[in-house]
């Protein structure tokens, strides 16, 4: 039998009994995949790990606490055999012959009638790898072309046309912080397909660097907006270019619905009768924070925290943040774009009763190779943001959190 390929084929498992024998970490990898294919699952196992335990007791699969018996296999469709007991393996493998039940085996590829490919998803397709005898079997090596072929898949690299006609219309991508890793893989994949790209001074915008010619990338704080508001033009241009059939990307900084104007973007294109996909992305408000180490919870420290923006200072009439009542909570804060307005905000946070010594941090292009972080407290912040020329788009967060990481001043 090794002598020969196997034979590679998709099973329909749906409502079909699947025996597992064993619950240990062979299983635990294996059975989300048979529960997502819809299979009827009994594991035979005296123990089983905390997650497969866990997926009996959500009812996903059916789980009979003991150890194989002879008679185990007879109405399966197909079995994984992961006990660690060989002698029990051997056994359940030629009741399997008999039934003519296939069978993967964890521990022994060569007396297995079945093998698990290493698999990976990607738009409604999923790429599955198998060696192709079994003494050229290398795991590793079989993952490494699946994720290559997926990745590639995803990011663009590898293009694979397809004859489905792509949605014409806008797709509002969050792209993240700024580090081009932390965009979301459906954001890179529409990104990769897109004829025209809008894009924002903030956000991934090395990945722009990466389009192929023909993509036309149009800076957003470029367009001319003549007798319109900015974000009007913003909105006519991703009007006419959907108009054209092509297909666009509208990428911006962390997510779309977070001080983005998404929401705008969204309605606008709803009035003109064009499609619009939103894909969510990383937001700055958790990330950058993060990326600084600073956690916008901690146990026993912060038990809410709260984003709020600083673009107007708390006594300008515009502005629709009751920064009084935000003095008063103990959580922590987060303010998006308030480097310049840091002074007005800090006071009116102490004038309120929030302590002058709590510690704030204003984190700077965060995730991206220029991120910095400066160290301040209320009392100081104004001060320090001047001293140290802290630039927008930074990231302020006010409370305990910040002392709590390894790079905290407490
Ligand atoms: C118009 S808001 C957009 C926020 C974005 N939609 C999000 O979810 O992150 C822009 C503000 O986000 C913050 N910001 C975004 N990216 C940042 C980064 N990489 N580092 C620091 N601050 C960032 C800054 O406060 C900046 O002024």
């Amino acid at each position: 039998m090794a002598e020969h390929p196997a034979y590679p084929v998709g099973l329909r498992l749906a409502g079909r009994r699947v025996v597992v024998l064993g619950g240990g970490q062979v299983a635990q990898r294996r059975l989300p995949a048979l529960v997502a294919a819809g299979a009827d699952i009994r594991l035979v196992s005296p123990e089983a790990t905390p997650s497969v335990e866990a997926m009996a007791d959500a009812g996903e699969i059916t789980w009979e606490q003991r150890p194989y018996a002879e008679g185990d296999l007879a109405d399966a469709w197909y079995a994984l055999i992961a006990t660690s007991d060989t002698a029990a393996n051997d056994a359940a493998s030629a009741e399997g012959e008999r039934h003519r039940v296939w069978c993967v085996r964890s521990d022994d590829a060569d007396r297995a009638t079945a093998w698990t490919p290493a698999t990976g998803h990607s738009e409604g397709v999923t790429v599955a790898v198998l060696t192709t005898e079994a003494r050229h079997r290398d795991p590793r090596h079989t993952a490494a072309i699946r994720d290559a072929v997926v990745e590639g898949l995803r990011d663009g690299t590898l293009v694979a046309p397809h004859r489905r006609t792509r949605t014409p219309g806008v797709a509002l991508v969050g792209g993240g912080p700024g580090d081009p890793d932390l965009i979301t893989v459906r954001g890179r994949r529409l990104l990769a397909e897109a004829d025209v790209v809008i894009a924002d001074r903030l956000g991934p915008r090395d990945l722009l660097a990466e389009l192929p010619p023909h993509v036309e990338v149009i800076d957003a704080a470029k367009i001319p907006y003549g007798r319109f508001m900015a974000q009007e033009a913003i909105n006519n241009a991703l009007i006419e270019h959907a108009r054209q059939g092509k297909a666009v990307v509208r990428l911006k900084g962390g997510d779309p619905f977070v001080f983005g104007r998404g929401m705008e973007e969204a309605q606008a294109l709803a009035e003109a009768g064009i499609t619009c996909t939103v894909v969510p992305g990383i937001s700055s408000t958790i990330s950058v924070p993060g990326a600084a180490g600073i956690p916008v919870t901690h146990r026993g420290v912060a038990h809410e925290f709260t984003v709020v923006s600083g673009h107007v200072a708390p006594d300008d009439e515009r502005s629709l943040v009751d920064w009084p009542s935000l003095a008063k909570l103990t959580g922590t804060l987060v303010i998006l774009m308030g480097v310049d307005k840091i002074g007005k905000i800090a006071g009116t946070l102490i004038a309120h009763g929030k302590s002058p010594d709590t510690p704030v941090a204003l984190v700077q292009e965060g995730t991206t190779a220029a991120q910095r972080r400066v160290d301040a407290t209320l009392a100081t912040v104004a001060e320090v943001a001047v001293a140290e020329e802290v630039r927008p788009p930074a990231v302020i967060v006010v409370g305990e959190v910040v002392a709590v990481g390894p790079h905290g001043t407490a």
